[in-house]
């Protein structure tokens, strides 16, 4: 049988990752061609809707690297990318998509011989965990989730709501955090389920709650707020059904 080659997607900040695979490169360090690298400024760049998009369009694993910790060039962009990697891992988690199939490493402009380790470790974890099958509609509605403005502006943001006129009890509050934007995150991909089921059609609450293998109660308390939203309309007659409002 052929060897399963996975399609691994790099996004290397400029600066420190990406001129550590130059010099892996120049000096002639052999590692896996599996690795598609896309240079990107700082690896806090990289936001969610961009690696569920490279899911959806057939990559089977995605390898987001920056500058060490302290090192990066934005000061914080690395904090940054760390939390909207954990963020984005929630995202395809709900949408069936293995979470080790996003990689997260430091690696600086010295480190060839690292870049090569790590794109050769990186590229037999994937190898192991085989194709990526992935549901087409639940990838859409998790790319639908991850451009909703509410999920852009928080993830990633934690560092900075956190320490805005606090300065006591931030264990507590990273852990709300967290929560909350578990809740944002569990919520927002109900609603982008919801959206992509109904662009095929209208659909009564039990067709809904069918489909999506969601309990009705969860499916009529989201449907509510999508009306509310101005996202879905009642069309009348029995049973109710539900359509999408055209933008
Ligand atoms: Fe490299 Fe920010 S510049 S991670």
């Amino acid at each position: 049988m052929k060897e399963f080659n996975p399609k691994i997607i790099g996004f290397m900040c400029n600066w420190c990752s990406y001129a550590g695979a130059d010099l892996a490169g120049i000096s002639r360090i052999k590692y896996a061609p599996n690795l598609r690298i896309i240079r990107v400024l700082c690896s806090g760049r990289v936001d969610p809707i961009i690696v569920v998009t490279a899911f959806e369009k057939g990559a089977d694993g995605v390898l987001v690297t920056g500058c060490h910790p302290g090192d990066c060039h934005y000061i914080s962009g690395n904090y940054q990318a760390e939390k909207k990697v954990e963020n984005t891992r929630k995202i395809l988690k709900a949408a069936g998509v293995d979470e080790k199939r996003l990689g997260l490493e430091w690696i600086s402009a010295a480190e060839g011989q690292r870049f090569a380790d790590i794109v050769n470790e990186f590229t037999e974890l994937i190898r192991s965990l085989g194709p990526s099958k992935v549901d087409l509609q639940k990838i859409r509605a998790a790319r639908e989730e991850a451009s909703d403005f509410r999920v852009r502006w928080l993830v990633g943001r934690e560092k900075d709501l956190l320490e805005e006129g606090n300065t006591f009890g931030e264990q507590v509050q990273r852990e709300r955090f967290e929560n909350f934007m578990d809740n944002v995150i569990e919520t927002q991909f109900i609603r982008s389920s919801i959206l992509t089921a109904l662009e095929e059609g209208p659909m009564s609450v039990k067709e809904l709650a069918e489909k999506l293998g969601t309990p009705s109660d969860v499916v009529v308390r989201n449907l509510v707020q999508l009306a509310r939203g101005q996202r879905v309309q009642r069309i009348e007659g029995h049973p109710l059904r539900y359509e999408v409002i055209p933008w």
